[in-house]
C-alpha cells in the first residue's frame, strides 16, 4: 500500500478517558485556533486510572488507529495514564505503520516546567494510581535533573469523583486534604496536576497546599509542542478563520456533553457515539 504523507487541513486528533482531556483542548483551542480538532472521549472504559499498562496499551492503540482513520494529521494524548502507559507503543505502532505523524502525551510537558519552576528542588505529584506505579514522572524527573525529590501521591477515585460532575463537597474536600498532606509535609514548592481532570479543582488544590506553591498543568506546554511539531512537517493549519472541532465518545453522548461544557468552557455542540472493539471490559 502506498503511504500518504497527512495534509495541513487534516485534524488534530486528541483522546483522554473522559472529559478530563478537554482541559488540554481547551489549551489548543486557545494557542493553536485555526486548527481543526477531534476529540475521543473513552468514557466506556473508564476510569484509566485503575487499569493495567498492558490495557492501557492496548486501548491507545485501538483509539489511534480510530483517529488515523478520521483522518488525524497529528494525536495527543491528553491523559496522564495513557501517556504514561503508551506513548512509546504508539511510536512503534505508527512507525511500524510507517505514518509520519507525531504523538504528544503530557508528561514531558508537565514535568518540563516543574523542574524549571522549582526553586527548592522539590516537587510533588498528584496523579491516577496507574500513572504513579508506572514511573513515568520519576524517569522524566531524573532525566531533566536528577537531583530534584518527586514526592507522588496516588490519589484513587479523584477521576472518576470528577468525571461523575460533584467534585465540590466537604466528603471531597477532606479526600483532597489527605491526597495534599505528604505534599505540604515535603515542603514542595510545585505540584503537578498528574491527571487531566485534577484542573477543574484547582481552586481547591491551591488553597489546601498554599498560595506560594505554584500548580502545574501540561495544557499550554503540549500546545507548544504541538505547534512545533506541525511546523517542523509543515502541517499548521493556514486557513484563516477559526477552525471546526468535533467530539466523540464511547459512553452516553448526553452525560459527556453536559459534563463537557464545563470542562472546555465553550460550546460543545454535537457528540458522536462511537464503538470500539474492546469497549465492552468496563
Ligand atoms: N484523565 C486521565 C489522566 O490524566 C485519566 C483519569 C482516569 O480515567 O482515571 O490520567
Amino acid at each position: 500500500m502506498r503511504h500518504v504523507p497527512p495534509l495541513p487541513e487534516q485534524p488534530v486528533a486528541v483522546f483522554d478517558s473522559g472529559v478530563g482531556g478537554l482541559t488540554v483542548l481547551h489549551e489548543l483551542l486557545v494557542s493553536l485556533p485555526t486548527e481543526d480538532y477531534v476529540y475521543l472521549g473513552d468514557t466506556a472504559r473508564l476510569p484509566y486510572g485503575d487499569r493495567t499498562q498492558e490495557e492501557l496499551r492496548t486501548f491507545a492503540v485501538e483509539i489511534a488507529d480510530h483517529l488515523l482513520e478520521a483522518g488525524a494529521k497529528l494525536l495527543v494524548v491528553a491523559c496522564n495514564s495513557a501517556s504514561a502507559a503508551a506513548i512509546d507503543t504508539l511510536e512503534r505502532h505508527l512507525e511500524a505503520r510507517r505514518l509520519e505523524i507525531d504523538v504528544i502525551g503530557v508528561i514531558r510537558p508537565a514535568t518540563q516546567l516543574a523542574v524549571t519552576g522549582s526553586r527548592n528542588g522539590r516537587i510533588g505529584l498528584l496523579a491516577t494510581p496507574a500513572t504513579v506505579a508506572s514511573g513515568a514522572y520519576e524517569r522524566a524527573v531524573r532525566a531533566a535533573d536528577p537531583h530534584v525529590h518527586l514526592e507522588s501521591v496516588a490519589c484513587g477515585d479523584l477521576a472518576s469523583i470528577i468525571e461523575a460532575g460533584s467534585p465540590f463537597e466537604d466528603s471531597v474536600l477532606e479526600l483532597v486534604r489527605g491526597y495534599c498532606a505528604p505534599l505540604r509535609a515535603a515542603q514542595v514548592d510545585e505540584v503537578i496536576l498528574g491527571c487531566t481532570h485534577y484542573p477543574l479543582i484547582a481552586p481547591m488544590l491551591q488553597r489546601i497546599v498554599g498560595r506560594g506553591v505554584t500548580l502545574v498543568t501540561s495544557g499550554a506546554g503540549v500546545a507548544r509542542s504541538v505547534e512545533r511539531a506541525l511546523a517542523a512537517r509543515d502541517l499548521l493549519n493556514a486557513q484563516a478563520d477559526e477552525g471546526d472541532y468535533r467530539f466523540q465518545c464511547t459512553g452516553d453522548v448526553e452525560s459527556f456533553r453536559a459534563l463537557g461544557t464545563g470542562f472546555l468552557q465553550m460550546p460543545l455542540g454535537d457528540v458522536v457515539h462511537v464503538e470500539l472493539a474492546a469497549a465492552v471490559t468496563a
